[in-house]
């Protein structure tokens, strides 16, 4: 089978001076990801790794770049889900793990349980000797100038994401996040919340989701998305209805990728602006970031 993969590296107003960087880490992003899987590697592989990269590059609101919380640091969020087996692997609240994709990638297949936070996600990453960082490596000169400004706005998101379908049939979705511009310390968004930021089932398809967390969560957005593949006619208007869905019952903004077990994509968002890529039927590198081009 043809593999799939298409990243998100968020949706929101993203500034005019970061625009050329969203495409081209969305781009570098995919090309990881797509080798992986050319070369015979799984989906899950390819999502752990596109997004390692995504995490690394400080244009984007996950890892190094995460928005800062009230008290001037920075706690993400993430998630991994497989679709053979519905396993998860999640991780809430953690401080200096720098790539906290590889952390929720080893919770899914080396604990018992699908989401660890706090505490117990930092030894847990220590015992598995995953990489640290200080928490000053996190903050960019861009994230502590919103966080001195108090800037927040309800259109204003990051969050990074990657769905594929790989060559065994298999899909799989991950997404990661520093959470929303001067969130309360503590605050959980939705990411590691299985079936709002993302969902991965090999009968309907695999999403991940961006966007204003609190209203995410209260439609389960991602798994919204996946159940209403099973009426829809194509899987672009499953994603716009699910968009439309959660823009009726919360009056809010956010944007998904998804892949049907065909290995069709879809992109929905009600955002001006949601950073995405993919490898087209051609094999070539696609990148968008404007609703219609
Ligand atoms: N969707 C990212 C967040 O609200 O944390």
């Amino acid at each position: 089978m043809r593999p799939k993969i298409i990243v998100h590296g968020g949706a929101g107003e993203i500034v005019d001076e970061h625009i050329n960087a969203h495409i081209s880490g969305c781009q570098e992003a995919i090309e990881v990801g797509w080798e992986i899987l050319d070369q015979g590697g799984t989906s899950l592989m390819a999502i752990e790794h596109s997004i390692r990269l995504l995490e690394d590059n400080p244009v984007f609101d996950a890892g190094r770049g995460s928005y800062l919380n009230q008290d001037g640091f920075v706690e993400m969020d993430a998630i991994v889900m497989n679709g053979d087996d519905l396993n998860i692997g999640a991780v809430a609240g953690v401080r200096q793990i720098r790539n906290p994709i590889s952390l929720a990638i080893q919770i899914l297949h080396k604990s018992e349980h699908n989401i660890l936070g706090g505490q117990g996600a930092l030894q847990f990453a220590q015992d598995l000797d995953l990489e640290e960082c200080e928490l000053d490596w996190f903050i960019t000169d861009y994230t502590r100038d919103i966080c001195k400004k108090q800037i927040s706005n309800s259109k204003k998101f990051g969050t990074v994401g990657c769905v594929a379908l790989d060559s065994y049939g298999n899909l799989a979705s991950g997404t990661s996040t520093g959470g929303i511009k001067n969130k309360a310390t503590g605050r959980i968004g939705d990411t590691p919340l299985v079936g709002s930021g993302a969902y991965a089932d090999n009968l309907t398809a695999s999403v991940s989701a961006t966007g204003n967390g609190e209203a995410i969560m209260k439609v389960v957005l991602s798994k919204l998305a996946c159940d209403l593949t099973i009426t829809h006619d194509s899987i672009e208007s499953a994603a716009r209805e699910a968009i439309q869905i959660l823009y009726n019952r919360t009056n809010s903004h956010a944007g998904l990728i998804m892949i049907d077990p065909k290995g069709n994509l879809g992109c929905a968002f009600n955002t001006p602006r949601m950073s995405r890529a993919w490898v087209d039927n051609s094999g070539d590198i696609q990148a968008r970031i404007y609703p219609d081009n």
